[in-house]
């Protein structure tokens, strides 16, 4: 009798291994435009806004989240999306727009699309399960840190800007697109 060895668990033979490559090249972008998200906000609230300080070490964790992945793509040999310069100057856009509707509205759209960010980065983990237990570590570091984004924003009073509902809801469906189209262009 042969000595079959248990499959392995969650994966049976015939079944699809996570793309990776797409995955680290949606996060890639996303982490980009959450850097010239703030970049777009701290143009239009300038330094001496109590909110600046906030916006600020977000944007650290931000440009770390980008360099991480970066690295990967550049160790894998993973390409950037082809909407890089739509995302370098949607993300602007969306930053610098919510920054002077008022820095309140700057916390909802952190929010909204840490919110989004949130729920991308933990399907990640369940279609990974411990098939590339490298990038899941850094997709669970980086998620706790946009969960973190998220309560800053809203113990900063994002829910109290006006019309928080709908602004919230159309950045959600907006972040939701970006996701979508870069995991494919
Ligand atoms: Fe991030
Ligand atoms: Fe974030």
């Amino acid at each position: 009798m042969t000595a079959e060895r248990p499959p392995l668990p969650g994966w049976r033979p015939g079944d699809k291994r996570p793309d990776t490559d797409s995955m680290i090249r949606v996060d890639q972008a996303g982490e980009y435009g959450a850097v010239r998200i703030y970049c777009g906000q701290e143009a239009v609230l300038g330094p001496r806004q109590p909110a600046a300080r906030t916006i600020a070490r977000m944007h650290m964790q931000e440009e770390r989240h980008l360099k991480r992945f970066d690295a990967m793509m550049a160790e894998r040999g993973v390409r950037p999306t082809l909407l890089q310069p739509v995302w370098h100057v949607a993300g602007f856009a969306l930053g610098a727009a919510t920054a002077l509707i008022g820095p309140k509205a700057a916390m909802a759209c952190t929010a909204a699309i840490e919110t989004e960010i949130d729920r991308h980065y933990g399907q990640q983990l369940d279609e990974l399960g411990d098939d590339d237990p490298d990038l899941s570590a850094t997709i669970e570091q980086f998620r706790a840190e946009e969960v973190e984004h998220r309560d800053a924003a809203i113990a900063a009073g994002a829910e109290d800007t006006f019309g928080y509902p709908i602004l919230s809801s159309l950045i959600r469906a907006g972040c939701r697109v970006a996701i979508g189209l870069s995991k494919r262009i």
